[in-house]
């Protein structure tokens, strides 16, 4: 089975199989915003599963711009022990356990901040959710690529096996990467090549300051699906770059919160839709131009598509993210013909404004269910989620 095949990074790390575990943010940190019991639970649980690698939910470099109010958040090593236990619990499958690491930038919730930083004053416009950012200056993203780069190594110091970049969704690394929210006119905005010096920064000094054996991974929108953003072809600029800096894997998505294709792409194609997966069109293109090794995660659900695009050498590992919160037995399940195609829930969300909020709030209460050694709900109301979700980050994040 190709998917049972080892894979080689060129730093020399081997992950033991393709199956990786993509971020799932777990909003699961209490006030004090570190690793504790339930992680723990919730890690050796996937560590359990049988996947080759688990990516850890975004760990935001800075308190004032998080994700979310329940996120892990890694400043300094004070919470260091508590990182530690978590690593050693979920590497006890011989898999691998990456850190991602985030900045939310004007993607930062007024639960996190009335003040957002961003590239430029450019707000993001939901629903009311998020205050209007002041442009950073350069003192401050000198700052930003010292924290990315300071975080990635106490990651590395609590035992994680890795480290990924959240270069994706429209968080503050793709804010600068997309011109619709990049207006700067200094050395970091304009052309790609400036718009994305903030990242190539960030990974240069981050190789230096963890090595040159340890795994560096970037998540990477094909584009940001918005007229005037983040596209094709910025991309594959920065692929280039990306390849020179030779990091280990390079993860592919799309889309922000302003357009969330990385949940509910619509395949538009007739040959795109009998390949069930996104992004696979963009795949092909950067095959033409590196061998990074490549990860898509969007949408892969039966393991027949699977093992075609690992035979064809598509892709060299495949990132799967509902699967785990939609069969608990996923991927033991995928791989041992047990059940060969996996079911995503099945929504039919009356209010179309709110429908990602709430598949969002569905998928949160599964990973918490998880988190508390409880199964999985499949039936779950996901407008409970979203009042469920509102309360917790409103409660966390103000009170
Ligand atoms: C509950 C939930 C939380 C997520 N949190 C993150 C995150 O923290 N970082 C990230 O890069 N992507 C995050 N994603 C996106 C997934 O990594 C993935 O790109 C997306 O769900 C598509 O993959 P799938 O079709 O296999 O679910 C999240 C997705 C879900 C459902």
């Amino acid at each position: 089975m190709h998917i049972l095949r080892p894979l080689i990074l060129p730093c020399g790390a081997s992950i033991q199989n393709r199956i990786a575990k993509a971020a799932m943010t777990e909003r699961l940190a209490g006030r004090d915003l570190k690793a504790n019991k339930w992680h723990l639970n919730l890690y050796k649980k996937w560590a359990d599963s049988g996947a080759g690698l688990l990516i850890t939910g975004n760990i935001m470099v800075d308190r004032r711009y998080k994700e979310s109010s329940g996120n892990i958040v890694i400043e300094n090593e004070s919470g260091l022990k508590e990182l530690q236990t978590l690593t050693a619990n979920g590497l006890r499958k011989g898999n691998h356990l990456w850190a991602q690491i985030n900045h939310a930038g004007r993607q930062s919730t007024i639960f996190s901040t009335f003040k957002p930083i961003a590239p430029s004053a450019v707000q993001l416009k939901r629903i009311m959710l998020f205050a209007k950012p002041r442009a950073m200056t350069i003192e401050e993203i000198e700052n930003v690529i010292d924290r990315f780069v300071s975080t990635a190594v106490i990651c590395k110091k609590a035992g994680f096996t890795g480290v990924q970049i959240h270069g994706a969704h429209g968080y503050l690394i793709n804010q600068f990467l997309s011109p619709k929210t990049n207006l700067r006119t200094d050395d970091y905005g304009g052309s790609i090549e400036n718009r994305s010096r903030l990242l190539l920064r960030i990974i240069r000094k981050s190789r230096v300051e963890l090595g040159p054996y340890f795994p560096i991974s970037v998540k990477l929108n094909s584009a940001d699906f918005q007229r005037g953003g983040f596209n094709e072809d910025d991309a594959l600029y920065v692929i280039e770059k990306l390849h020179d800096l030779k990091i280990d894997l390079l993860e592919i998505s799309g889309g922000t919160y302003e357009n969330t294709v990385f949940l509910t792409k619509r395949i538009e194609r007739e040959s795109t839709r009998k390949r069930e997966a996104y992004f696979m069109d963009f795949a092909e293109k950067i095959r033409k131009h590196t061998n990074i090794p490549l990860m898509v995660t969007g949408g892969f659900r039966t393991f027949d598509f699977c093992e075609q695009v690992l035979k064809n050498k598509e892709l060299d590992m495949i990132g799967f993210a509902r699967p785990f919160l939609n069969d608990e037995g996923f991927p033991s399940n995928f791989v041992n013909g047990v059940s060969k195609k996996v079911q995503d829930a099945n929504f039919n969300f009356k209010i179309k404004k709110l429908a990602d909020f709430a598949e969002a709030g569905f998928y949160d209460y599964q990973i918490h269910q998880i988190a508390k050694n409880k199964p999985l709900k499949p039936n779950y109301n996901p407008y409970l989620g979203v009042l469920r979700f509102t309360k917790n980050e409103l409660l966390k994040g103000w009170f």
